[in-house]
């Protein structure tokens, strides 16, 4: 029997309406365009408003994009993961409540908590069991409203994170296309420089937490700056090798968007001209686990089958990674 690979064969998005502008942010805190767009490289991100709403909300609508653009019942699909780290609620998972917002009824379901490589880490995971032969049809989402933990008094950290949500299907293939390799990382020493402090089993809410600001997003930047830099670079760049894949050769980076300083220092180690950079940061911040596939989204009309692609992120835990994917099809 040939190989069974896992290829993406679809992609659908969803971002909320509101605009929050960087000159709208400078009069919330001491802030200015210019340095968002020198120390950062954002103009603008979208907030999810309206009461009750949150991430499932997100990744309903990028799922049902999904489902309406493959021609996919709900009722085909095998398995849905969600990489989130701002889960609708501490239980059920987020996946849980798009499945069902959706129709998605005969499958099985849940959430992947891996920071900002959350969407490279169940990619993996969700084309294991296309290419164990298990399944046919995995969807994996990547929905985040991080504005929910985001604290728009702390300069430092809210000109950075936007709400968003991205997905994609995977479908089995014969051919030589898909997801072909994973390099994916974690080192848990990272948790101290970013992370959330109250909330979770070893500090539950209480109002102490509440007036301390302990639920909203704790970050040394310039730790995570550095690691960040390095690690995406490193793991990029051993991709490359491994497969003997020039940068000429390689047809796009599709990196995790947290800082254009980071996106650029990654293209210049791996040889990249920026025209095979997928960057669309300005537009909508850090999505967390929603960055890559969005640019997947955006770019999907510029793919040809064939395509080599390595996605590549860095995130809280610290987690990190890199995907070698050889891109599925044509534009459609
Ligand atoms: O996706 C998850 C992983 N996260 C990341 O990858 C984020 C990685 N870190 C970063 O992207 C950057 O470290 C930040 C964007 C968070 C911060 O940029 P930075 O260049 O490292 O700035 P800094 O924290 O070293 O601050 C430099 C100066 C400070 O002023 P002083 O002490 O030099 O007077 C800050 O107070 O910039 C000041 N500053 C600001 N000024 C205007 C910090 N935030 C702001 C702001 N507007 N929003």
């Amino acid at each position: 029997m040939s190989k069974i690979n896992a290829v993406i064969t679809g992609v659908g998005s969803y971002v909320p309406d509101y605009i929050l502008t960087n000159d709208e942010l400078s009069t919330m805190v001491d802030t200015n365009d210019e340095w968002i767009m020198t120390r950062i490289g954002i103009k603008e991100r979208r907030i999810l408003k309206g009461e009750g709403k949150g991430s499932s909300d997100l990744g309903a609508k990028a799922v049902q994009q999904l489902l309406e653009k493959t021609g996919t019942s709900p009722d085909e699909v095998d398995l849905l993961i969600c990489a989130t780290v701002t889960p609708d609620m501490q239980f059920p998972a987020t996946a849980n409540i798009i499945s069902d917002k959706v129709g998605i009824n005969s499958a099985f379901s849940f959430d992947i908590n891996a920071g900002c490589s959350g969407f490279l880490f169940s990619l993996a995971t969700g084309a294991k069991y296309i290419q164990s032969g298990m399944y046919k049809k995995v969807i994996v989402v990547g929905a985040e409203k991080m504005s929910s933990i985001v604290d728009y008094s702390d300069r430092s950290t809210c000109p950075i994170f936007g709400d968003g949500s991205a997905a994609v299907l995977l479908e089995p293939t014969n051919e030589n296309v898909g997801i072909i390799d994973e390099m994916l990382h974690t080192a848990g020493f990272g948790r101290k420089h970013l992370h959330q402090k109250a909330g979770g089993s070893c500090k539950p809410a209480s109002h102490e937490t509440v007036d301390a600001k302990e639920h909203f997003i704790y970050q040394e930047g310039n730790h995570v700056f550095k690691h960040a830099v390095s690690n995406m670079a490193d793991v990029s760049v051993e991709m490359m090798e491994k497969h003997n894949i020039t940068s000429e050769d390689l047809a796009w980076l599709v990196p995790h968007q947290a800082n254009n300083r980071i996106i650029e220092a990654t293209a210049k180690r791996m040889g990249l001209v920026k025209e095979k950079v997928m960057i669309n940061i300005e537009k909508y911040g850090n999505t967390t686990s929603a960055t890559i596939p969005l640019c997947l989204c955006e770019w999907e009309n510029q793919l040809r089958k064939g395509d080599d692609l390595i996605l590549s992120g860095f995130g809280a835990g610290f987690t990190w990674g890199a995907i070698l994917v050889k891109w599925g099809y044509d534009p459609k």
